[in-house]
């Protein structure tokens, strides 16, 4: 067997060396305290090793099995499932663009294609300085604010071609950049210990990440203000009796819900 990553034949995978093993033995072992069945620790337990390496390398399905008693197979299933895992070394910061059909048609597809010109990668490659992963993702349920650009998970609303080719520069120069909204932007590493159920160590971190953005809190009012149609749609092909052919706008409140809180309750 080959290892793709480096090129020369590893088998079986190279263990951790000691004191890495020792490290993330005893934070494992925290975290399988937290499931009354082992093997329910994995996902967190890819993240764990992703924080290490940045990517989760054969050596880390390796921990992951002997740690949780699987077997590299299922563990590698799993990993290769999932795109938050990484099976290559790649930058510290992934900047994933949305291309999905909202953001695609409000400017996400000219983004990436922008930034893949920009950065000179294709798809899931790395720029030189391994600095920026660039990648294509899926829908992040933040349509609201399409076209919307992800650095490390952390939303970047509202993107153009400009203002994302800025961010992609911002990050190569080592420059800080503040998400639209959320917790302030780490690394992937750092990102991948969080995500592994670890607390985020940085003040005021927690609490920022709680809220929702203005566009959802708008849809948030509506929805919880909803009422009947001010109008009723005439059927295909009749008239409405009230004369006019305008359409209720979803986006002009009927009726005051009242302002929500931060959390979106009222
Ligand atoms: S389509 Fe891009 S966040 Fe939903």
């Amino acid at each position: 067997m080959t290892d793709v990553s480096l090129g020369m034949p590893q088998l079986p995978a190279p263990d951790f060396p000691a004191e890495v093993r020792a490290r993330l033995q005893k934070d494992a072992e925290e975290v399988i305290a937290r499931y009354p069945d082992s093997r329910s620790a994995l996902l967190p337990l890819l993240h764990l090793v992703q924080s290490e390496e940045g990517h989760v390398s054969r050596t880390g399905i390796r921990f992951c099995a002997e740690v949780l008693d699987l077997t590299t197979a299922e563990v590698s299933a799993v990993a290769t499932f999932y795109t938050m895992y990484r099976r290559k070394p790649s930058g510290d910061y992934q900047v994933g663009v949305c291309t999905n059909t909202l953001c695609a048609v409000m400017g996400g597809d000219a983004i990436f294609e922008a930034l893949q010109e920009h950065l000179r990668v294709g798809n899931n490659e790395t720029t030189e300085d391994g600095k920026v992963t660039l990648e294509h993702i899926e829908c992040n349920a933040a349509c609201d604010f399409a076209p919307v650009v992800m650095v490390n998970w952390e939303f970047f609303d509202n993107q153009t071609v400009e203002s994302a080719k800025q961010l992609v520069d911002e990050l190569r120069a080592g420059r800080s950049v503040e998400p639209t909204r959320g917790a302030p932007l780490c690394t992937y590493k750092e990102t991948a210990r969080i995500l592994a159920g670890f607390p985020d160590p940085r003040p005021g971190a927690v609490e920022a990440s709680g809220g929702a953005g203005p566009a959802s809190l708008v849809g948030l009012r509506l929805a919880k203000g909803e009422t009947a149609p001010a109008k009723v749609v005439p059927p295909r092909g009749e008239t409405d009796p009230a004369g006019g052919d305008e359409q209720t706008s979803a986006s002009e409140p009927q009726q005051s819900a009242g302002p929500a809180t931060e959390d979106g309750e009222r």
